[in-house]
């Protein structure tokens, strides 16, 4: 098995999806007013692994009708960045991550927070949503990289591949290491031009921040993470470590979650990252859990 010294960090493999959803929904779960940072602000300071960051964000497009619960930050966001960056997090000490590693976040939101975070850490973040988010998650990349002098100046455009007929496919600048590309769970298609590179064929770690809140949205997703793994499977230099998916999110209603964690087992072994790999801000919330898969085999996939 591949990461040994991961999945020793991690506990029992999760067997019984309806268990995990009974195991975590006997704590006492606290209410987070639905989990927005602040649903009212245009600006939001936020210090994470001791970087501060000014995110903007917007509660005119959150009103709007049709689902744009990116437009705002989502209180699990900083504290999952802050435990990506710790230099003791259970995927930095097994290899997982490293500085060569290529990232894909789906659903980003906004802000482009763990992008911010991580992306001087690994070789590249590529930050993905649908593409109501990219004017503001391009200005927070703007105004907060750190990477903006350094590594962060090529200005070569990339494109998801996209299913959509007859709609151009949007464009927006390449920033090399930390860019936008939309991508959307319903409508467009996983190919290896999301890594924006022609040397690069797959992701080394997928990651989905409180996506799991809609059930008609939970088979794209779970679809959409297993497609982007599966690219690892054509990748020549990654075919002895598979992409890990990494799903973290505020347990809201306990019939979604359990559809959620159902649909994701089918494709994924699945793990629960325990409090003793967290950070004290992610332990202290019983209502924000993360969970780890690594893609079955095509013919272990259940039904
Ligand atoms: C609750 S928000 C979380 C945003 C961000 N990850 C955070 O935690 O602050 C859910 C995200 O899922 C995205 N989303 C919903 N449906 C989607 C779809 N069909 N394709 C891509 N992203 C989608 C939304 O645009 C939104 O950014």
């Amino acid at each position: 098995m591949a990461f040994p010294s991961l999945l020793d960090q991690l506990g029992p493999e999760i067997s019984d999806p309806e268990e995990e959803t009974f195991l975590l929904y006997s704590q006492d779960i606290p209410s987070q007013n639905l989990g927005f940072v602040d649903p009212q602000a245009t600006t939001l300071d936020l210090s994470v692994a001791g970087k501060d960051y000014v995110i903007h964000q917007s509660p005119t497009i959150l009103n709007r009708p049709g689902s744009t619960t990116g437009a705002v930050v989502w209180k699990i966001t900083p504290l999952i960045a802050d435990w990506l960056a710790a230099s003791d997090n259970p995927l930095w000490t097994s290899g997982v991550l490293s500085s060569c590693s290529d990232v894909l976040e789906l659903g980003c939101g906004i802000s482009g927070l763990v992008g911010l975070v991580l992306a001087p850490l690994v070789a590249k973040y590529t930050l993905t949503d649908q593409s109501y988010v990219a004017r503001l998650v391009e200005k927070n990349i703007d105004e907060n990289s750190p990477l903006k002098n350094s590594k962060q100046t090529k200005t070569t455009s990339q494109t998801t591949s996209q299913k959509r007929k007859g709609k151009p496919s949007a464009v927006y600048p390449n920033k090399a290491e930390l860019r936008f590309v939309p991508l959307d769970w319903e409508l467009d298609e996983v190919t290896r031009s999301l890594t924006g590179s022609d040397k690069v064929k797959s992701f080394d770690l997928v990651i989905a921040c409180d996506c799991i809140y809609n059930d008609a949205l939970i088979q794209p997703l779970v679809q959409t993470c297993a497609d982007v793994c599966r690219l690892r499977a054509s990748d020549e230099n990654g075919a002895d470590k598979p992409a890990v998916c990494l799903v973290a999110q505020q347990l809201r209603d306990p019939e979604i979650f359990e559809s959620w964690i159902k649909e994701f087992s089918r494709y994924f072994r699945t793990w629960r990252i325990p409090d003793s790999a967290l950070t004290e801000g992610l332990r202290s919330n019983p209502g924000f859990v993360v969970h780890l898969g690594i893609l079955r085999d095509a013919a272990e996939t259940r039904n």
